[in-house]
This record gives structure tokens, sequence and C-alpha cells, in this order.
């Protein structure tokens, strides 16, 4: 199995942008860790990180049929990005999305996110951890994640 692991804008400055939000590790760090967890579970990892909109875009509709799955932070892009949602669901690519804080416990506009709906699942205030999570998660759905049809758009 092959994953993309991608995240949104504002992510490349993990490990000094607000670490008691956001914890200390860099996104480097949190990539490496995300390959040692994955590889325990059979699955390879592409990365990607972009703070423009249109590149994250371009790089999900470049996993179709090189990828089996995704996992996304889209930073705040989660909060209004109707083209990213749209991305997602385009690829008709299992995705899990993956947020370091509890983007349900800060400020309101935070607590909803306009990409969730087209994810499989959510995984949000777990920190690094949340990866693993959804490493674990694509793992159990495996082949038949794969073949999840989207619905219309
Ligand atoms: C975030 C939460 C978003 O609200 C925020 O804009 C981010 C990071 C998280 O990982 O907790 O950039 O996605």
């Amino acid at each position: 199995m092959r994953v993309l692991l991608i995240h949104g804008p504002n992510l490349n400055l993990l490990g000094t942008r607000e670490p008691e939000i956001y914890g200390s590790a860099t996104l480097a760090e949190l990539e490496d860790r995300c390959r040692d967890w994955a590889s325990d579970l059979g699955i390879d990892i592409d990365t990607h990180q972009s703070n423009h909109e249109g590149a994250l875009i371009d790089r999900i509709h470049a996993a179709i049929g090189v990828c089996d799955a995704v996992i996304i932070n889209p930073g705040a892009l989660s909060h209004y990005s109707y083209a990213l949602h749209d991305a997602i669901k385009a690829t008709a690519l299992p995705t899990v999305e993956v947020h370091l804080s509890d983007i349900g416990a800060r400020e309101e506009w935070r607590s909803r996110s306009v990409t969730a709906p087209a994810c499989l699942a959510v995984v949000s205030g777990h920190g690094p951890d949340g990866y693993r999570q959804a490493l674990e998660l694509l793992a159990e759905l495996g082949g038949s994640a794969a073949h999840q049809v989207p619905e219309p758009l």
C-alpha cells in the first residue's frame, strides 16, 4: 500500500510555530515518524507540503493511479477550501484528515472542517500520534479502502 501524506499551509513551520499548540516536532521529524510507523504496517509513504491551495490540489490529483490512500492535514484550508474538498472526492482515494490540535476545542471558526465530509475519517487533537492512528485505519481497511466508491459531487 502506498499513501500520500500531504500537509497544507504553515505546516512547514512545525517545530517553531506555536509549539504550545502544535508541539515541538518539525515537519521533517513528523514525516520520519510516519515513515517508521508506516513501514511497520507495510505501507510506503510519499510526502508533500505546500502553502498553496492549487499546488495541493495538483499533488492530490497526481496521486490517482499511484497511491492507494491519502492522509491530509490541510491546515487552515480545512475550514474553507471547497476546492480541496472536491479534489479529495474527485480522486476517490480513501482519505483520512488529521489535525495535530483539537479543532473542536479552539476558536469557533476552526471547529468546522469543510474538507472532512470528503474523508473517511478525521483524527483531531492527538498530536503526532493522530498520524499513526490514520495509518492504522488505512492499513486495516487495506485493499477494500482502495475500492471506495465516491458519492456524486
Ligand atoms: C491544524 C489546525 C488548523 O486549524 C490550523 O489552521 C493548522 C493546523 C492542526 O493540525 O491542528 O494549520 O490543521
